[in-house]
């Protein structure tokens, strides 16, 4: 078979993994499995999530915590028929390319890891169990409030009386919960064990890259409250002529921007939260942030410096199509894999934007001070845009965006600065200079 190269750059003969999770109701298992699937797709590795529970609803849409009672044959019966039923269309979507299949169920005893384990494996593909084990009982019930009494299971219940079935439902799975290697003959698996929110985690017989890099990322994940705020620059001199890249100061309105950035920024972090903000390298983002407040903590990047253009640095879109003619339609039919002659396309973008994600998964309120296309990719990996779209997004200047994770999903505010500025977004075949999105330029 010929090599495979994916988009963190592995070059495998034919890497396959199928993520088992593991773990009592209300641990987070979707919630790990949807943000493990999200960060594979954003580096172009085809993931994909198989929850049980949806396909145990077919047959059982509204089951009583009665119905998880391992001494109810009939529950039973549907849950084993709905876990094969997955793994079956899994094993199905691996044949057709699929790379990391996610299995998103409790498969909290041994019987059933073994059965999953027989069953994967004899196909040929690896399996990495990541439990999920929390004992804070007021974090579970607060996961209780916060997705399950709306879970499709309960529709039209009272979110009191969802509750308590909901918990009695975890009890029934209590009864025959075994963690992990609790009796030390699961030595042989390959597992991630993340105990409480990763205050703890055992990591046991991780094979490789790929395997590592979905290990590393879910040890860094975290759940306390917190914001990312994106801006691009303020206008820069090379955009009031349409120049692309470039290492320019800022115009007069740019400046406008980096001296009305602080109150912009207070307005929305509130004064007594701390911040830390991240620029590039270039000289526009540097001066954007220079009059932020003096006890936020500033880190400077280079993998946040825009897409490097190679040989069109500098350049007019009209003098890119005038030069490049056959360069710059190729990049508007693909504008994801695109490279510039001697630079970079948004899918090397990505790549090593990589380590930014990581960081900004482990860490709380951050500030990012970027460039058009980078701010793109980063907003891509939060609201799951796909390579055709990602590149295309609007993202105007003068402009701030706060970016908040919630169990499933980011919610979205933006903040104009009322700062005129040149639009520098550019439609598919056109190469004018100052054309608009949308009539408010909004994201
Ligand atoms: P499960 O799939 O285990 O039933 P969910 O993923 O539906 O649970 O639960 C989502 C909730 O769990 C969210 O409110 C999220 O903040 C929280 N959560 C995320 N990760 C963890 C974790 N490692 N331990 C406990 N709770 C978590
Ligand atoms: O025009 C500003 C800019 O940041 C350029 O430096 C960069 O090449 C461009 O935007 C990226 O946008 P696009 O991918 O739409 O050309
Ligand atoms: C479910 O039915 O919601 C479920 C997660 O199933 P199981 O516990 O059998 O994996």
């Amino acid at each position: 078979m010929a090599p495979r190269t994916n988009g963190v750059g592995i070059h495998s003969e034919d890497t396959r993994v199928c993520v088992v999770m593991v773990g009592l109701p209300a641990r987070g298992k979707s919630y790990i499995a949807q943000k493990a699937q999200r960060y594979l797709k954003w580096l172009s590795i085809p993931a994909r999530t198989f929850n049980v529970g949806n396909y145990r609803r077919h047959d059982a849409p509204h089951p009583p915590a009665e119905f998880f009672d391992t001494n109810n044959a009939e529950g039973e019966r549907m849950r084993r028929a709905a876990a094969e039923a997955a793994v079956t269309d899994m094993m199905k979507w691996f044949k057709t390319g699929g790379v990391v299949g996610i299995l998103d169920a409790t498969n909290s005893t041994k019987e059933r890891r073994n059965w999953v384990l027989e069953r994967i494996k004899r196909e040929g593909v690896d399996v990495i169990f990541v439990e999920s084990k929390c004992d804070d009982e007021s974090l579970i019930m607060a996961n209780i409030r916060d997705v399950k009494t709306t879970s499709p299971d309960y529709q039209g219940q009272d979110p009191e009386q969802a509750a308590l079935d909901f918990r009695n439902r975890i009890r029934n799975y209590e009864k025959v919960y075994k963690t992990i290697n609790a009796d030390g003959d699961e030595e042989h698996l390959t597992y991630l064990k993340i105990m409480n929110v990763g205050k703890q985690v055992i990591i046991n017989r991780i094979q490789d890259y790929l395997q590592s890099r979905i290990v590393y990322y879910l040890m860094n994940l975290h759940i306390r409250p917190r914001s990312v705020w994106l801006s691009r620059h303020g206008e820069s001199m090379l955009n009031l002529e349409g120049r692309i890249g470039g290492d320019a100061e800022l115009s007069h309105r740019g400046e406008e921007y980096a001296s009305k950035l602080p109150e912009l920024v207070l307005e929305s972090v509130g004064s007594d939260r701390p911040l830390t903000v991240w620029t590039s390298t270039l000289k526009r983002t540097i001066l954007t942030a220079r009059h932020l407040p003096k006890h936020y903590n500033q880190l400077q990047w280079k993998a946040l410096d825009e897409l490097d253009a190679g040989v069109c640095d500098g350049m007019t879109y009209q003098e890119i199509a005038d030069m490049y003619p056959e360069d710059f339609q190729a990049r508007d039919e693909d504008k994801y894999n695109y490279r510039y002659r001697g630079g970079e396309s948004y899918r090397d973008v990505v790549i090593r934007l990589e380590p930014i994600i990581m960081e900004l998964e482990r860490s709380e309120d951050i500030l990012i001070i970027s460039h058009q296309a980078v701010i793109r990719c980063i907003y891509a990996y939060f609201m799951q845009k796909t390579q055709e779209e990602s590149p295309w997004v609007p993202v105007p200047l003068h402009t701030l965006m706060k970016l908040t994770p919630r169990a499933y999903g980011t919610e979205v505010q933006v903040y104009k600065a009322d700062i005129k500025a040149v639009s520098t977004w550019r439609g598919k075949g056109s190469t004018a200079k100052h054309e608009d999105p949308t009539p408010e330029g909004g994201v």
